[in-house]
């Protein structure tokens, strides 16, 4: 039987917080979950806040990621902001592809692609975003979408470079929406994700890598969520803004996967 994955669970603060907000958060998400080890776990707080959280997580079981990257390295790109950089304040990981990126500052698979590259070479480990609009999944058109996302953002990855990648599966129309999917419609299309990793890669990589859920991610819908067998983490928004909900989703998340090994293990 294979190993279960770790679960991966990481907050995205997006656009919120001031430097003091952000430290306070960063602090009281340290004092609830930072021993934990059963599970990874990241937040995202914006660009000027890195270094900050990165200082007070210092020594902790918490990554700090960065929310974009551009993908060329230093020269006369005014606003830009590039991986050595993010290295260089203590980025860990960095998002790829994240649909608002897509859909307000017009990031094509093209760019989300060159991302991806640019931020493997600098060292830097990625989620990579992928999710369909609502009227694709009106189309029945949700899995393609998916497919097409990754053949896109991937096609220059070689294999060993995937085990620096984590996926995250987010429809668009369940973000910030608090319209969840449910746990059987994120579990069917993870499976296309996993499906699409074998082909394209080959079933060990597959089975290794991490498919986080995300969009409307609550502590009371996350539990159903993790117990699907393609589910290993959730990439949350709102609620990782909170460290109570933030630090519940981790441990839930701790819990439910713990349950979903041990019915496997009966069977
Ligand atoms: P919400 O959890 O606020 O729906 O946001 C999800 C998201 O976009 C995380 O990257």
């Amino acid at each position: 039987m294979s190993e279960r994955r770790q679960p991966f669970v990481a907050g995205n603060w997006k656009c919120h917080t001031t430097l003091a907000e952000a430290t306070r958060l960063a602090d009281d998400i340290k004092r609830r979950i930072g021993r934990l080890r059963t599970v990874e776990m990241g937040v995202i707080p914006p660009f000027p806040f890195i270094e900050r959280v990165a200082s007070r997580l210092a020594g902790e079981a918490i990554q700090v990621g960065a929310q974009d990257i551009y993908a060329k390295g230093s020269g006369a790109y005014t606003g830009a902001v590039s991986g050595a950089m993010l290295k260089s304040v203590g980025a860990d990981f960095v998002l790829v592809g994240h649909s608002e990126r897509r859909l307000i500052f017009g990031d094509n698979d093209a760019v989300v692609s060159a991302k991806l590259q640019a931020a493997l070479n600098s060292g830097l480990q990625v989620i990579l975003c992928i999710g369909e609009r609502l009227e694709e999944r009106d189309a029945g058109e949700a899995a393609s979408a998916c497919q097409t996302q990754l053949a896109a953002a991937l096609q220059d990855i070689p294999k060993q470079a995937l085990q620096n990648v984590t996926i995250a599966y987010e429809p668009v129309w369940a973000i910030g929406t608090g319209r969840v999917a449910s746990p059987s419609q994120a579990q069917e299309i993870h499976f296309v994700i996993r499906t699409w990793i074998t082909g394209h890669y080959d079933s060990d990589v597959a089975a290794s890598t991490r498919i986080q859920y995300g969009g409307s991610v609550k502590p009371d819908n996350i539990s159903g969520l993790i117990l699907q067998p393609d589910v290993d983490g959730a990439l949350v928004g709102g609620a990782s803004l909170d460290a109570d909900s933030f630090s519940a989703i981790v441990t839930a998340s701790i819990d439910s996967s713990a349950e979903a090994d041990s019915a496997r293990n009966r069977f």
